[in-house]
């Protein structure tokens, strides 16, 4: 059987296709699940992807990767990322490793975006390639 990654994406990430697409490019998440569902099969993976507006889902399905054996969690936090003291908790709770990933690359925006509490507890980040961070997140999740 392949191994299982779960891809989290929190608030905001369910508008991507129409949200700030100067920022974020057009690609929806639906998109972005079927570009990392095509690599996942080159890899011998399974990816689980899912969207979540509430921080305390994140929270539940980062427990939930570790309860069901997953490989590594691909995290995209949303603003979360930097203010969520529960997720980085989360993440230090499982033994899972997590790749933190961004579309854009918050260390050169807002300063408000300069602190990852995720990037804190994560394995790993890939960040500001837009869509193709979540490939490059994923093929490091293979070679982990
Ligand atoms: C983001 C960057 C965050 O700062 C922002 O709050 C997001 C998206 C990204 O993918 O570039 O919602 O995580």
């Amino acid at each position: 059987m392949s191994d299982l990654v779960y891809v989290l994406n929190g608030p905001n990430l369910n508008l991507l296709g129409t949200r700030e697409p100067d920022i974020y490019g057009s690609a929806t998440l639906d998109e972005i699940a079927g570009m990392l569902e095509d690599r996942a099969r080159d890899l011998d993976l399974e990816v689980d992807v899912r969207q979540s507006n509430h921080e305390g889902h994140l929270v539940d399905w980062l427990h939930e990767a570790q309860a069901e054996g997953a490989k590594a969690v691909l995290l995209n936090a949303g603003a979360y990322t930097h203010t969520s003291i529960a997720l980085l908790d989360a993440i230090r709770s499982i033994a899972v490793p997590v790749i933190e990933v961004h579309l854009s690359d918050p260390a050169t925006r807002e300063a408000f975006r300069h602190v990852s509490y995720v990037g804190m507890a994560a394995a790993g980040e890939v960040k500001g390639l837009g869509p193709q961070s979540y490939v490059v997140a994923l093929e490091k999740a293979a070679a982990l």
